[in-house]
């Protein structure tokens, strides 16, 4: 054990406390989708309306935390696994700030999914399904990855050579096919809206 003698400390302010002041309930909105199906895309447009609604947010990006805290991390099951798990308590501290935090990553895997949404609070985890098929995604193929995946070029590639487990039960389902970005992005306001996270 490395991390023996430790006790966590109370603090006086608390999420709630936090929370109030922002006038909204901090939860995360957690994008789960294939390579290419728009879960980038999406969040973000969702974050710019969440702004212009005055709502405090932040946005959790797979490419991006890969970069930074992740750059360790590979692709192998192991490593998919420790990412979500980071990007996990990450954001758990965002929503203790009052924060409407988007995370925007593959995680493949229903367990650390669901393992997120038992590690916080009933209502903080919305799981959003961002459902575009294989096909279309890889028609799409923004990043050039899924051509190269083909070639033999990325090993353990999402969809191709590694498995992706859709959400059984996800809060919002995006069907990126029918919908375009704008109208998905305002499912989830909508739903935001209907539950209480958000007024107005
Ligand atoms: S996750 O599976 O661990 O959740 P994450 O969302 O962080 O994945 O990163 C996915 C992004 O990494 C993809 O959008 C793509 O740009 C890039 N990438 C590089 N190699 C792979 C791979 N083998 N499988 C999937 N995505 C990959």
């Amino acid at each position: 054990m490395k991390n023996r003698n430790i006790v966590w400390h109370e603090h006086r302010l608390n999420k709630s406390d936090r929370a109030s002041l922002k006038k909204q309930k901090p939860c995360i909105l957690w994008f789960t989708g294939l390579s290419g199906s728009g879960k980038s895309t999406i969040a973000n447009r969702v974050e710019e309306m969440l702004f212009e609604m005055g709502r405090h947010t932040y946005l959790l990006d797979g490419d991006n935390i890969r970069s930074g805290l992740n750059k360790d991390l590979g692709f192998g099951k192991e490593d998919r696994v420790e990412n979500i798990r980071r990007i996990a308590e990450v954001a758990k501290l965002f929503v203790d700030a009052g924060i409407i935090v988007l995370t925007a990553f593959i995680s493949p895997y229903r367990s650390e999914r669901d393992s997120v949404r038992e590690s916080v609070e009933e209502g903080e985890f919305i799981e959003v399904f961002v459902d575009t098929p294989l096909d279309v995604c890889e028609s799409r193929d923004p990043k050039g990855l899924y051509k190269k995946a083909r070639a033999g070029e990325i090993p353990n590639f999402t969809g191709i050579d590694s498995d992706y487990e859709a959400p059984k039960n996800p809060e919002i389902i995006l069907n990126t096919i029918h919908m375009s970005i704008d109208e998905s992005a305002q499912k989830v306001i909508d739903y935001l809206k209907e539950r209480g996270y958000i007024n107005g």
